[in-house]
């Protein structure tokens, strides 16, 4: 069974990650899509917030786990059995810091594999960032997240202006 991780911080989910679980999906037997949790970086949506609004946006899709990690990547693939890292790639901008992580994953577990999947050009402009800056504005998030957890990231980011 090939089962693959899709990681990130997810801070909100937003349809460009999406796009990138559903494609996924339907390459691997699992997908465990995994929320880090870094004590050392700042988050607008806890854990617990960030995992229910994937499991809601994903909920009709059968091999599609949610699942969270702190501490190394590679270690949380290893206990989960997983042998390829899925990553998202929208622009040029994105590939120095991706290809990095890649080759040190690498050097840390040479089993593991990283494949990267091209964004869908719809999103290529789209970041969590920027959902949560225009959700904080008052601008329409409409579009750029799963419609099933718009109301919900709509209002929590309308309430931290
Ligand atoms: O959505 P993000 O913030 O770009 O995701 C980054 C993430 C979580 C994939 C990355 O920071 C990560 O893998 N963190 C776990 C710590 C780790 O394994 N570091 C070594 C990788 S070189």
């Amino acid at each position: 069974m090939k089962t693959a991780v899709y990681p990130g911080s997810f801070d909100p989910i937003t349809n460009g990650h999406m796009d990138i679980i559903k494609r996924a999906s339907r390459i691997f037997d699992k997908l465990i899509v995994a929320v880090v949790r870094n004590p050392n970086k700042v988050s607008t949506f806890t854990v617990n917030e960030r995992m229910e609004f994937i499991r809601k946006a994903v909920a009709e899709l059968p091999n599609v786990e949610i699942d969270y990690f702190e501490g190394l990547l590679v270690d949380f693939m290893k206990s989960r059995n997983a042998q390829v890292i899925i990553k998202g790639l929208r622009a040029i901008s994105d590939f120095e810091y991706e290809f990095q992580m890649a080759l040190m994953n690498r050097k840390l577990d040479p089993n593991i594999e990283t494949m990267f999947m091209m964004t869908n050009y719809k999103y290529s402009y789209l970041s969590s960032s920027v959902v949560k800056e225009i959700g904080r504005l008052g601008g329409c998030i409409g579009e750029l997240v799963p419609d099933v957890v718009l109301p919900d990231i709509q209002k929590r980011l309308t309430g931290l202006k």
